[in-house]
């Protein structure tokens, strides 16, 4: 192999830029030429790339977002998009395409691969982390943090008027960001979409909750943390409903896109980079249409569907330990 190339698709993750340089790192060292495309897999429609060299992966490891860009690339769906990709990366001489991404990203990768015979691999790069085959996806651990240290300054805040607080973070269909902030942060409840029922369940019971702990505790602050897209009217709507219901001020804030930048945590730069420097050396060891991942501080490969076609689980004991806690808050 001589030329390899990769791009950075979907959600951009913190990490991303540490794995981009790991890869140039690792490439370089086995002799490869390295080309990123930027723009996701825009890029290749676009045959928008660059060389990229040492110089160019100089003090990014600390930097969020990605130096190629990344984008939701709707049209790579069609046929004609891969196959266009293909002669693209064919014209370069590319033989083996990394896409860093999530699941979505995964099956443009997978996609690509049925009109292309070049090998493709995919590492997964999300804060959401619901990309099944590996423990934790680059960027979590991050967002995780960012979402703390936001529930951390919010608290003060509810705390010093004594009101309910509905806290929106990220995950899109997902409770990971949710269920780990929401234990780190000692929230008193959360909403997320694995341990939802029905909208009217959850209200119901969060109401019930809301009442016990102020019968427990008198007034005091009560911290809600609620995965995105879970109340279908949004939270505002549910904080009105909330302030009604309990004749309680509740206040709701949306983090929203602040989850999705700042440095990376040192979890993910590590991440990043063992998962950047062994998806080159599968590549080398001529492995195609995977994606890699790490397990039990393992590092794994599997087919790339295998990242989609089962739904990522939550720590069943963390989500035990989660729903004893609130339990315990409302005992008299
Ligand atoms: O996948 C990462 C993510 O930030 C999700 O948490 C969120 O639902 C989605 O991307 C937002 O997507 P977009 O950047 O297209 O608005």
């Amino acid at each position: 192999m001589r030329k390899i190339a990769l791009l950075t698709s979907g959600g951009d993750a913190p990490g991303m830029n540490a794995c981009i340089r790991a890869i140039v790192l690792t490439s370089l060292r086995y002799g490869l030429q390295v080309y990123g495309y930027r723009h996701g897999f825009n890029g290749l429609l676009e045959q928008e790339y660059l060389k990229l060299r040492s110089t160019n992966i100089t003090n990014i490891i600390q930097r969020g977002g990605t130096i190629l860009n990344s984008a939701r690339c709707l049209s790579f769906k069609a046929d004609d998009a891969a196959k266009m990709a293909a002669k693209n990366l064919d014209a370069l001489g590319i033989e083996a395409l990394i896409v860093i991404g999530g699941d979505g990203s995964f099956r443009g990768a997978k996609h690509l691969s049925q009109h292309w015979s070049g090998q493709v691999i995919g590492i997964p790069g999300t804060i959401d982390n619901d990309v099944n085959g590996t423990d934790a996806t680059i960027g979590y651990y991050t967002a995780i943090e960012t979402a703390l240290d936001s529930i951390d300054k919010v608290r003060d805040t509810a705390d010093a008027f004594e009101r309910i607080f509905l806290i929106e973070v990220m995950g899109r269909h997902a409770g990971f960001i949710g269920l780990n902030a929401a234990i780190a942060s000692a929230a008193d409840h959360i909403l997320l979409p694995e341990l939802s029922r029905s909208c009217e369940h959850e209200l119901e019971n969060l109401i019930d909750h809301i009442e016990a702990v102020k019968k427990r505790r008198g007034n005091s602050s009560y911290i809600v943390v609620v995965t995105e897209n879970l109340w279908p009217q949004g939270i505002t709507n549910l904080a009105e409903v909330l302030t009604e219901k309990t004749q309680i001020d509740c206040r709701p804030v949306i983090l929203g896109y602040i989850q999705r930048g700042g440095s990376p945590v040192s979890q993910d730069r590590v991440l990043a980079t063992k998962l950047g420097a062994f998806a080159v050396e599968m590549a080398l060891e001529g492995k195609t249409g995977v994606m890699v991942g790490e397990i039990n501080q393992q590092l794994v490969c599997h087919d790339l569907a295998t990242s989609w076609q089962q739904n990522k689980t939550l720590d069943p004991y963390l989500v035990k330990i989660q729903q004893d806690l609130f339990d315990i808050l409302k005992r008299p």
